[in-house]
């Protein structure tokens, strides 16, 4: 009698455990050639047993571009202004019908992903743990665009000179935003693009 009960306190207490935990602490950098490391934190020890791994997944976003001519640089010369805006709503609730790219970590300590991404490309990520019937919550979206200078670049018929390559990092969470600016010089000809992620 005593070894039943055992049993079934058993029982109680993983099906009062067993709900998938969430991830925090989800962190993005960047990646050369074009792309970006993901990383969060392992869930707590006791939670390890619970989970068979974590999913990252990856959406691309559209976005709507317009271009146009705009006096620049103390009004010097006229730069290539270009606007990108992107066209789906970006919060917690929204998922995109767009189709999402899966990267599966089968290992609840490896809590790290390398994505490759195209350059200009809007890209949305999250990540949520898993086991072998449902998924865990997923973290709150992660807005990236990585953005070069060499394709589309001002003219200016007065200097020539090495192109620098610049290579911006553009981020939005849930409450911040940020850019990265990555380059191999410190001087350049003016290039505004605006994204709206
Ligand atoms: C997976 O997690 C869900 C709830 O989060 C739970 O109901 C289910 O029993 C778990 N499956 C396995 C095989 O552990
Ligand atoms: C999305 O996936 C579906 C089914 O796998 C496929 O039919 C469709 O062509 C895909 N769409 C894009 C834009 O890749
Ligand atoms: C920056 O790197 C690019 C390609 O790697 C090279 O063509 C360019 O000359 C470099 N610019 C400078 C200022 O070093």
């Amino acid at each position: 009698m005593a070894f039943v009960n055992l049993i079934l306190f058993n029982i109680f207490l993983v099906s009062v455990n067993c709900e998938l935990p969430r991830i925090n602490g989800l962190k993005l950098s960047f990646m050369e050639p074009i792309g970006v490391y993901v990383e969060w934190n392992t869930v707590p020890y006791k939670s390890m047993p619970l989970i068979k791994g974590y999913k990252v997944k990856l959406w691309s976003i559209e976005e709507q571009t317009t271009r146009n001519f705009k006096l620049l640089n103390g009004d010097q010369y006229p730069g290539l202004q270009r606007n990108d805006i992107a066209q789906e709503p970006f919060s917690i609730e929204h998922i995109s019908k767009n189709n999402v790219s899966v990267i599966t970590n089968s290992n609840a300590y490896y809590n790290m992903a390398r994505i490759f991404m195209s350059i200009d490309n809007l890209y949305e990520i999250r990540v949520n743990t898993f086991n072998a019937t449902a998924e865990g919550p997923m973290t709150d979206p992660i807005r990236v665009k990585i953005v070069k200078s060499v394709t589309e670049y001002t003219m200016s018929p007065k200097v020539v000179k090495p192109r620098p390559i610049y290579k911006a990092l553009g981020l939005r969470r849930i409450d911040s935003c940020g850019v990265s600016i990555i380059t191999n010089s410190s001087d350049g000809e003016p290039f505004i693009h605006n994204s709206y992620l």
